[in-house]
């Protein structure tokens, strides 16, 4: 008779921790993909700008802590002038236009010799203005525009777009045209791998040209916030490319010294009522490295009262139920994420896995060597963790998930898309995430955000 109870009530058990796991576990999207060609588009699909050494691979970025900067970086192919950008506030048409001068330098890479690569900052911008400026000369001269953001604040509403791992395959310019489409984002984060040049023998640096032409259409008009994955290593010895990240660095200039940085590849800046911290999955994090020293000092400097949100962005997820790349982000996680929780991180944005994947509030940090507690669990000071490296590169999507989906993983799904990240006021924020094959207003997936130092209340998923 006890034997038989014990059955039911085993059974019972089984039923309800079924149930209870199932109702745990996220989402997984159903959504069925066309199935899409992932190859890269032809060289002659980036045809540079007509007019004789016409300023080409033009792109912005940030160039001060606090937004009052823009470094302007391009690519005059045949002759290292005009080094000059010529710029100007809306209406100041007619007044004498101001300019800053570039530094140039170029680079060799096996075979491979590149352009003269510009990078300009100009500095003591006014907040909250539209501004022109201009490159080249005679019939190469080309016009661009930017608009600064508004002055550092807690409750500053402003709009990023979030990509990454985007390459320059025919689903990279849907996802590139599709964000430009949606009218919202303001500021590009990039969750690294850019140009995916190292698909091809020896790294055929040409396909970092054509990247660089690819997304000038958005780079050169709003800023792009630069984080550097994998693909930017270029780390041939076989060939003698020694030198980690050298195209990369060469092409892409960061205003890492700002936030008293040591190195381009970790950095942070603040814009309007968000501080954004740039890690380097690829660079030695352990203690007493560069990077940690400097991340133990910057989240100690983060001031909630004029930057109420705090945003990761890195290449390697530390929550990835993916089959790729699958725990890639551990001991980057082991070492910072206790970091992250005490200082109440709001969102961290990685690449890397060619999908979608957003996570619960949760957090791993009980685990020490005899204690065994190394499940993550529910946190409400711990971060939400965004995979978004979802850009439509020439590797293919991620279609393997580890089953059953984790409780953590909030919704996953194996699709190309961009997300959008509406800064509303110091408490709240709206978040969507865009699938390619959607209308450009239709969220995939969405959730109102909760500030962590603010409004620490738990968000409902839809
Ligand atoms: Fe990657």
């Amino acid at each position: 008779m006890a034997g038989a109870r014990s059955l039911v009530l085993a059974a019972v058990l089984f039923l309800l921790l079924s149930v209870f796991g199932l109702c745990l576990g996220g989402i997984t999207g159903k959504y069925v993909r066309p199935s899409a060609s992932t190859s890269d588009m032809p060289k002659s699909a980036f045809p540079p700008p007509p007019g004789f050494n016409a300023p080409e691979q033009v792109h912005i970025t940030q160039g001060d802590h606090d937004g009052r900067g823009v470094i302007v970086s391009w690519v005059t192919p045949a002759k290292r002038h005009p080094s000059v950008v010529t710029y100007w506030a809306e209406g100041d048409e007619h007044k004498e236009k101001q300019k800053a001068h570039s530094k140039i330098n170029s680079y060799r890479y096996f075979t491979y010799t590149s352009g003269f690569i510009h990078h300009a900052t100009i500095n003591g911008l006014e907040y909250d203005t539209k501004y022109f400026y201009e490159l080249g000369n005679g019939n190469g001269t080309r016009r661009f525009s930017f608009t600064t953001p508004p002055k550092v604040g807690p409750d500053v509403p402003y709009t990023f777009g979030i990509m990454g791992d985007l390459g320059q395959t025919f689903s990279s310019k849907q996802t590139l045209e599709h964000y430009m489409a949606n009218p919202k984002g303001q500021t590009v984060l990039f969750a690294g791998d850019l140009a995916y040049a190292d698909h091809y023998p020896n790294h055929d640096n040409v396909r970092w040209d054509t990247w660089g032409r690819f997304i000038e259409k958005s780079a050169a008009y709003q800023p792009w916030i630069w984080c550097a994955g994998n693909h930017e290593l270029d780390f041939v010895p076989r060939i003698g490319e020694n030198t980690p990240f050298k195209p990369y660095l060469n092409r892409h200039s960061v205003p890492y010294k700002a936030s008293q940085s040591t190195s381009p590849l970790w950095y942070s800046i603040r814009r309007a009522s968000a501080h954004i911290i740039v890690l380097s999955s690829y660079s030695a994090y352990g203690k007493y490295t560069p990077q940690y020293t400097w991340l133990q000092q910057e989240l100690s400097k983060v001031n909630r009262a004029e930057t109420p949100w705090l945003i990761v962005i890195v290449h390697a997820p530390w929550y990835n139920s993916y089959n790729y790349h699958y725990m890639e982000g551990e001991s980057m996680r082991v070492i910072f994420e206790s970091w992250f929780v005490q200082h109440k991180v709001d969102i961290v944005f990685a690449g890397h896995v060619h999908a979608y994947e957003r996570s619960e509030r949760i957090s791993n940090i009980k685990y020490n060597v005899i204690n065994g507690q190394s499940t993550p669990v529910k946190d409400p000071s711990a971060p939400v963790y965004i995979t978004i490296g979802d850009g439509g590169n020439v590797e293919g999507i991620a279609t393997s998930f580890t089953e059953p989906q984790p409780s953590y993983s909030a919704y996953r799904e194996a699709s190309f898309g961009h997300a959008i990240l509406e800064i509303k006021n110091r408490t709240h924020a709206h978040y969507t995430w865009h699938r390619n094959q959607d209308n450009t207003p239709v969220p995939a997936d969405s959730l109102w955000l909760y500030n962590r130092h603010y409004y620490p209340e738990e968000e409902s998923s839809p």
